[in-house]
């Protein structure tokens, strides 16, 4: 099947224009250049020919019918939604090719047996809530009204954010499909590491991918005027708050001499008050922890809050920590992997497999049906930053990978 690669680049660079002015390429969940994004892309869909909806999660959904329901959906997809400063195409590589892979079957008089559901999910970013990934944790039942509760910096509770989009959080529960109604879900996305570079692939298999635990700590001291109070009275919050954020990097580099992955990282920081000329009173730090190793994964943040807590306890600090997300260890699909592997092979680009360090709607969506994903490589490893780059061939590559693994899926029930 041969895909339109003029239409996958233009709506590329389309969809990435929709950020911030001044700020490229941030297009945070639920902000104005989002909705904006999201219009643009359900009209894409619907000239595609797609029927779209917005489910109760908040996700928006394009589906080109099957000839035979029963069989349930082939799903594909990622995410629209960016870090602050992030890359152009983190997520929007996935959307525009599951999108592009629906449109060419149409195109191209295809029938599919199943559905093919084009996916994009809402807020997979760490959102400005506490959570990531709502569309898919509200698709595979892992969104709690506890969730819905989490408020942000504006006061504002992330049922009123998901009814801005669309969602219907009061019925949040039927934002979650049944395991029948998924047949597959494969996600293309581009590596953000240097692997396949190094490497000289062109195609990433993911097998698995990390482990992720959030957590916020609240450290408080006591605010007072940093002329007047001498340094032994102080209950200094950053003071306490450094010592806890060197020790995550060494903690960290501990673990990784041994057989695994782990790697810890100290985020996002606020201060109160901020003021040149005060002491620090409080401190809010959040800590991230990824690994592919369940024990270390659990360990390594309570041996950091037992530190943490001595650490506050010697400067006469309180602390307070609470976990705020955790996204299991999640193997992908036998099935999926090999069919991404004999899909890259078909079409003659090399390939390799390895696990994903960050964190994708894939994870909740393996609670559901087979699922897998396939990377491609961005220059020099960077993501996450307005530097991230890939080249348009090695997008059209992971398009047709990902259009030739769909069509298999599609076909396996022929045999
Ligand atoms: C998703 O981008 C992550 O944080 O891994
Ligand atoms: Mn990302
Ligand atoms: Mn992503």
């Amino acid at each position: 099947m041969k895909l339109n690669e003029k239409r996958i680049e233009q709506r590329l660079s389309k969809l990435s224009e929709f950020t911030i002015p001044g700020s490229p390429w941030t297009r945070r969940a639920f902000t104005e250049p989002y909705a904006r994004a999201r219009d643009w892309l359900e009209h894409e869909m619907t000239i595609a020919g797609l029927t779209t909806r917005i489910d109760h999660g908040g996700n928006l959904i394009g589906t080109l019918p099957g000839t035979n329901h029963a069989l349930g959906s082939l799903a594909s997809g990622s995410h629209i939604d960016t870090v602050v400063d992030g890359g152009r195409y983190d997520g929007i590589l996935g959307v525009v090719a599951a999108l592009e892979t629906a449109q060419s079957m149409k195109e191209n008089n295809y029938q599919p047996h199943h559905n093919i559901e084009v996916i994009d999910f809402l807020s997979e970013e760490p959102s400005d809530y506490g959570i990531s990934c709502i569309g898919s944790r509200a698709m595979s039942g892992n969104l709690s009204s506890d969730h819905l509760q989490y408020t942000n910096a504006s006061g504002e509770k992330l049922h009123e954010a998901i009814r801005r989009a669309g969602g219907t959080p009061e019925k949040i529960q039927n934002a979650c499909r049944s395991k029948n109604e998924l047949a597959g879900f494969v996600e293309l996305h581009i590596e953000q590491g240097r692997v396949l570079e190094s490497n000289t692939k062109k195609i990433g298999v993911v097998t698995n991918i990390v482990g992720i635990k959030r957590f916020e700590m609240i450290i408080t001291g006591r605010s007072d005027h940093s002329g007047t109070t001498p340094m032994n009275l102080r209950q200094d919050a950053l003071v306490g708050a450094s010592k806890i954020i060197e020790r995550v990097n060494t903690q960290a580099k501990e673990y990784q001499t041994t057989n695994g992955y782990l790697v810890a990282t100290i985020g996002a920081i606020h201060v109160r008050p901020n003021a040149v000329n005060a002491v620090p009173g409080e401190v809010r730090l959040t800590l991230e922890v990824r690994s592919d190793k369940q024990d270390w994964l659990d360990h390594f943040p309570e041996q950091l809050i037992t530190f943490a807590t001595k650490a506050c306890e010697t400067e006469r600090l309180q602390i307070k920590s609470r976990q705020l997300s955790y996204m299991h260890l999640t193997d992908c699909a036998d099935l999926v992997i090999q069919t991404i592997t004999r899909s890259a092979n078909t079409l003659d680009l090399s390939s390799m497999t390895m696990p994903s360090g960050a964190g994708h709607d894939s994870v909740f969506m393996a609670q559901l049906c087979p699922t897998g994903m396939l990377f491609i490589p961005c220059l020099d490893g960077r993501s996450h930053c307005p530097e991230e780059s890939i080249t348009m061939e090695d997008a059209i590559n992971g398009a047709n990978v990902l259009a030739q693994s769909i069509l298999s899926l599609d076909q396996r029930v022929e045999k």
